[in-house]
């Protein structure tokens, strides 16, 4: 995503909500197909951290599709909230609980991660995956994630980062970059929408410098879990008073 492309709408947050609504309907195959349905072992994997900690009240931010809320109904929580400013994305998220009866459960809510209608200490557990590199302002999001959480809660977060090993970088750079782009400009029918895949995870801050941000939020014990050569990082904290 270049300075120029958000200059020209109002901002981050409207060209991706903007980019997520028109990519809804056909999100979800293209996120398995092009991720060779890899996304569902790193969401389980995710799933299998919080299992030990055993979350009752569990947020999902940027939950899109339900994806992830979904996957974290086999940990038996009171309740789940999945929240994201893609209306569409959630429409589609809405259908999936209905159809897998899941909608008593999980809760969608049409809302902005970086300043969420909930009090502060509400969930056991917030989890994010493919969300945070999307964000307007990133700290300020990590930082509402902090107050929503209760004291001993978990934050744990999904995301993509950059490999740096030959010759899974070089792969992985062709990949991204000449392969994926084109493959989802077809698919998703949208000109944009994977060339700002690559760019965002280009930008984000990942490793060791996104570990840095979380302990300066205030999040303890902050761990980095690599998965699949480095393509994507589950990253944990602790809120501890
Ligand atoms: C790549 S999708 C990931 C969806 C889902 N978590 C998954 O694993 O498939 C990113 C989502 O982040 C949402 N998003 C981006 N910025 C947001 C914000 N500030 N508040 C809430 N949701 C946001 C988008 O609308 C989109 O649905």
């Amino acid at each position: 995503m270049e300075e120029r492309e958000y200059s020209q709408a109002t901002g981050k947050k409207e060209y991706v909500r903007n980019m997520f609504d028109s990519i809804a309907p056909r999100y979800d195959f293209l996120n398995h197909f092009l991720s060779l349905n890899i996304d569902y072992l790193w969401r389980k994997r995710l799933i299998a951290i919080l299992k030990t900690h055993k979350p009752l009240f569990i947020l999902d931010v940027a939950t899109g599709t339900a994806d992830l809320a979904i996957q974290a109904t086999t940990l038996n929580p009171d309740k789940i909230i999945g929240l994201d400013i893609s209306e569409e994305m959630l429409k589609v998220g809405q259908k999936k609980l209905f159809d897998k009866n899941k909608d008593c459960i999980i809760q969608l809510i049409n809302a902005d991660s970086e300043n969420m209608p909930f009090e502060g200490g509400s969930f056991d557990a917030c989890m994010v995956a493919f969300g945070v590199r999307n964000f307007e302002n990133l700290e300020q999001g990590l930082r509402e994630m902090y107050r929503v959480l209760k004291p001993n809660g978990i934050v744990a977060i999904l995301e993509f980062s950059k490999p740096v090993n030959f010759p899974v970088k070089q792969l992985y750079n062709f990949y991204f970059k000449r392969i994926l782009p084109v493959l989802g400009k077809m698919i998703s029918k949208n000109d944009n929408a994977y060339m700002y895949l690559p760019e965002s995870v280009n930008q984000f801050p990942d490793g060791a410098n996104f570990a840095a941000i979380l302990a300066n939020v205030g999040f303890k014990d902050v761990k980095i879990k690599k998965l699949t050569f480095g393509i994507a990082s589950i990253y944990t904290g602790m809120k501890y008073l």
